[in-house]
């Protein structure tokens, strides 16, 4: 299938080399707001199109796939272009700002014959079927500690007066939609949706959340994740049960170990993964598309949904409005 890209940093040309050694899909466009700046990536990545104009690369009759890596809160309009040009989109995460847009662009998804992907790379990796297939080993689950904090590498400049995207309640930013949802992903399909939820965020000057604590209440347990842009860990997350903890590198594991409560005996069980693991959900989505997986789609619509409902409202819990809600 025929790949063009919106966006010009590094996890753009990140899912282009996925996806050319995928050898699912085949770059024919970028986007940029510069053409300048379209001419140069298309150039990098040996793409034979560019455009500054979206449109124009949206009446495209010779692209079929469009991936989507721009600040979160352009994702909703962009898609909704693309899908609407019978485009199917597999859009970065957090895919959208909230629940109506998401229903919106699955419905012009629906309306148009193509499909809408959210790229959450690390649920479709070799180490997460791991984990997943693991599980039963370590018994009834008692507690989970979760994270993903992370020093971000723009937190100075947001401290020296600027406000990059990802710190911007206009752009849709902030700790829990941008890290935070990794954990979260991890949790929901290994636990399922909580029975209840609260957030607890350390709030900044513009508005959204620089770190927090999101808890999920389950019936018999409560899994605490902790996700931060301000702050940095060197611990491992951690899923305690009855018998059994397995221990895992971070929330996008590469390293797996489990732990037997009695015997304190340790087994790694990772497994070797591609580098650029962001070939194993091109894999996902393009066999959806190639198949007509209905089945495989409405799963992972279903639990983008669940994921964007918990992250609405544990925002809206604390007043943490974006863009248009304010
Ligand atoms: N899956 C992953 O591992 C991963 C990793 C990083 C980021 N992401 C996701 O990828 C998306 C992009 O993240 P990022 O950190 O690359 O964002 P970013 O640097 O703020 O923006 C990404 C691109 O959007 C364009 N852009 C920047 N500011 C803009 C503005 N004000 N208006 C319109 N376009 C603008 C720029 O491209 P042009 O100047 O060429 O138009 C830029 O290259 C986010 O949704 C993020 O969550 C995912």
């Amino acid at each position: 299938m025929r790949l063009a890209t919106i966006g010009t940093n590094w996890i753009t040309s990140t899912f282009i080399k996925s996806a050319l050694k995928s050898k699912k899909l085949n770059l024919q466009a970028v986007y940029s707001r510069s053409l300048e700046k379209a001419k140069e990536f298309a150039d990098l990545h040996s793409a034979p199109h560019y455009y500054n104009n979206l449109e124009e690369m949206a009446k495209r009759q010779d692209i079929d796939v469009v991936y989507i890596a721009s600040p979160n809160s352009l994702h909703f309009e962009q898609a909704k272009m693309l899908l609407k040009h019978k485009k199917h989109v597999i859009c970065e995460k957090p895919i959208f700002s909230n629940t109506n847009e998401l229903k919106e662009a699955y419905q012009i998804a629906n309306d148009h014959g193509v499909y809408l992907f959210e790229a959450v790379r690390h649920i479709y990796t070799p180490n997460f079927n791991q984990l997943v297939n693991k599980m039963p080993k370590i018994g009834n689950i008692r507690s989970a500690n979760l994270h993903y904090i992370q020093y971000s590498s723009r937190y100075d400049a947001f401290l020296n007066g600027e406000v990059p995207n990802v710190f911007s309640a206009e752009y849709s930013g902030g700790a829990l939609v941008d890290l935070g949802v990794y954990p979260l992903f991890l949790a929901i399909k290994l636990f399922g949706k909580p029975v209840k939820f609260s957030y607890h965020p350390t709030i900044l000057q513009s508005g959204i959340d620089g770190n927090g604590t999101l808890i999920l209440q389950y019936d018999n347990f409560v899994c605490t994740i902790m996700c931060s842009k301000i702050s940095q860990s060197y611990i491992p997350s951690e899923i305690h049960g009855e018998t059994g903890t397995i221990i895992m590198d971070s929330t996008t594991p590469t390293a797996l170990e489990w732990v037997e409560n009695k015997s304190k005996k340790r087994t790694s069980f990772d497994v070797e993964q591609d580098e650029l693991d962001m070939i194993y959900e091109i894999e996902t989505f393009t066999n959806i598309i190639q198949t007509k997986d209905q089945k495989a789609f409405v799963q992972l619509k279903q639990l983008s949904e669940t994921v964007l409902s918990i992250t609405e409202a544990a925002r809206k819990q604390n007043n943490i409005l974006f863009g248009g809600e304010l």
